[in-house]
């Protein structure tokens, strides 16, 4: 019913969402990650598919819900969504990647568990960098495909940092939203973001719902 009434005006369009966490596994029961739920990401996708897009996600592991309509490739690691992610990219006019990916992995990954009595002086742990899905993206996007991303912060100068991000990653639309707060970033039903788009106009929007700023960062595409 409620895609009966949404406006159709993504339709034909190919969609990638990115959503969730990664999982950096250092042995085969201990991972690095983050509190990521896939909220934001879910109503994003959710949002697309409504207005008649044809919407794939790829998907880290948290629990977020889906309409059986979109097409969902689960993974763990930000290796794997990259791989995945870019396989897919060629094909989609537009990407939005709400993933919080691990920005490192831990060096070797041990194929035994590691044992306490080992680690009884304390643990070093190395970590090698993974790769950025979303700058990868950017730097092969064509003049058709649009790219939105999202940056996470913790300091005030949220606005000057998304536009770093923004021309870095050669996006066309970013939404950067504090996470050191209960009303926005992660898990949370809220939100609250700066966007700033590839030609310069930049907005502060209220403290939104999730689903309302989904629905308006497609209007702001269109
Ligand atoms: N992103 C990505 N692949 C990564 C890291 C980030 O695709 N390996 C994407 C996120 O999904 C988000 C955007 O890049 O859309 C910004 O992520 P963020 O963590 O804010 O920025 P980083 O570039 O990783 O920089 P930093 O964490 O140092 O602020
Ligand atoms: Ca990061």
């Amino acid at each position: 019913i409620l895609k009966a009434l949404a406006p159709q005006d993504l339709a034909g369009r190919k969609i990638l969402v990115t959503l969730g966490p990664t999982r950096e596994f250092w042995d085969p029961v201990r991972f690095w990650s983050n509190p990521s739920t896939g909220r934001m990401g879910a109503a994003v996708a959710t949002a697309a598919w409504l207005r008649g897009a044809q919407v794939h996600v790829v998907q880290g592991p948290c629990p977020a819900w889906l309409p059986p309509g979109i097409q969902v490739d689960s993974v763990t690691s930000a290796q794997e969504m990259y791989e995945r992610s870019l396989s897919l990219w060629p094909s989609m006019d537009m990407a939005c990647l709400t993933a919080a990916v691990c920005d490192f992995r831990p060096h070797n990954q041990r194929q035994q568990k590691f044992k306490k009595e080992a680690g009884e002086q304390g643990l070093d742990i190395a970590f090698a960098p993974n790769p950025d899905i979303l700058q990868t993206l950017g730097s092969r996007k064509t003049p058709q495909q649009r790219l939105i991303g999202f940056a996470a912060e913790t300091s005030d100068a949220i606005q000057s940092i998304a536009e770093e991000k923004l021309r870095r990653k050669q996006l066309d639309l970013i939404l950067a939203n504090r996470i050191d707060r209960t009303d926005a970033g992660f898990a949370s039903a809220t939100n609250h973001v700066v966007a700033v788009d590839a030609h310069g106009r930049h907005e502060q929007w209220p403290l939104m719902d999730k689903g309302d700023i989904a629905w308006r960062i497609w209007d702001w595409i269109l």
